[in-house]
């Protein structure tokens, strides 16, 4: 394991007068950039933090502070973090990205291990990370189990949110993809013919969750973010499907034909839409209550048929305007 000096690269103070902003990793991502929009229309200052730089994401916003840097260069981290009273960690590879493990582990976990640092340098009041529900073998699952764990084991104040499939706007992410598959192909092929079961959560509820986080006194220090509805990952198409106003048409493809198949592109280096990690996640997800995280950061989670309605009616959420169904 990699030590790293504490003392690298020691901040000096901000003036008091200035606002202290948040730490948003990952800003330029899909969760990120609703979690920068979030936080500045409650009025926060916001350090977004991205890999290239200018992203113009957020031009124009004079609470948000861009910065570039990699999360796996602990210096730009505690450049980047420099100020900060809270950070939310989202940078990290997802299962997108067809990772070996080796590449997975620098991002993932010496990422989280270089936020840690760097939220210990600057004294972070908290640190908010989303952490995985995936319990297989795959590299992406694997990485951000650890990732997850070395925050459960640090003397930092956070708050692990695990969520389920994160849905909403955006043409990125695995929803992303997904999305783009049902719009493009006009026969939709379901591995197991898509009857495994899943609990979607819109992205606003991971961006009010994120907030309460950043905010609540006294929560526990990790909560699983789940929808509030169990369905098959068949229904889930179907909605999506209909959504878009398409009729979902589908053939069913065994689940070994489609691993070997994925394997075999990977092997090939040819890009599919969907990797051996994203296949896993999908095709054995685990539920769990997202009572607790509910109750405990006040949220009344969206149905996905609004969720739905709401990613491909272009319609920017409204808090306090939508229909939700609460589960306290
Ligand atoms: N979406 C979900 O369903 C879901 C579910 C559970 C947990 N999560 C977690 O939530 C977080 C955000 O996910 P997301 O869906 O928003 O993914 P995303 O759209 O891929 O965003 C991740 C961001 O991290 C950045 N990043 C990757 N490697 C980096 C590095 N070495 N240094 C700095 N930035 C780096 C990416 O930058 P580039 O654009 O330059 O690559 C991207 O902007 C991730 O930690 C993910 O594991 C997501």
């Amino acid at each position: 394991m990699v030590i790293y000096a504490r003392n690298l690269l020691m901040p000096s103070a901000p003036s008091s007068t200035v606002a202290r902003p948040i730490l948003v990793t990952g800003a330029a991502g899909f969760i990120g950039c609703h979690v920068v929009r979030e936080l500045v229309d409650q009025g926060d200052h916001v350090i977004a933090m991205v890999r290239t730089s200018p992203s113009h994401l957020f031009d124009g916003d004079a609470r948000v502070r861009e910065v570039c840097a990699d999360v796996t260069d602990l210096r730009a981290v505690i450049r980047a973090a420099r100020g900060a009273t809270r950070i939310v960690h989202l940078a990290g590879m997802t299962s997108l990205r067809g990772l070996s493990y080796d590449a997975a582990f620098r991002t993932n976990a010496v990422g989280m291990m270089n936020v840690l640092d760097a939220a210990r340098l600057v004294k972070a009041e908290r640190l908010i990370v989303l952490g995985t529900q995936s319990e297989n073998t795959g590299a992406y699952a694997r990485t951000k189990r650890e990732a997850d764990e070395l925050v459960l084991a640090s003397d930092v104040p956070h708050v692990v949110l695990r969520p389920s499939l994160v849905y909403g706007p955006s043409a990125g992410g695995v929803f992303g993809a997904v999305a783009a598959i049902v719009r493009k192909l006009s026969v939709v092929p379901l591995i197991g013919g898509g009857r495994y079961p899943m609990a979607p959560v819109y992205v606003d509820d991971v961006t009010q969750a994120i907030r309460e986080a950043l905010a609540r006194p006294g929560l526990e220090r990790e909560y699983y973010l789940s929808g509030p509805e169990v369905i098959t990952f068949r229904r889930f198409v179907s909605a999506i499907a209909a959504a878009q106003h398409r009729t979902l048409h589908s053939v069913s493809i065994p689940y070994p034909v489609a691993a070997l198949g994925i394997g075999l592109a990977e092997m090939l280096h040819v890009p599919l839409p969907v990797t051996s990690d994203t296949l896993q996640g999908l095709v054995h997800p685990r539920l769990h209550d997202p009572g607790p995280a509910a109750r405990d950061l006040g949220l009344r989670l969206i149905h996905v048929e609004e969720g739905l309605r709401r990613t491909f009616g272009g319609e920017r959420s409204d808090r306090h305007a939508r229909d939700r169904t609460s589960l306290s």
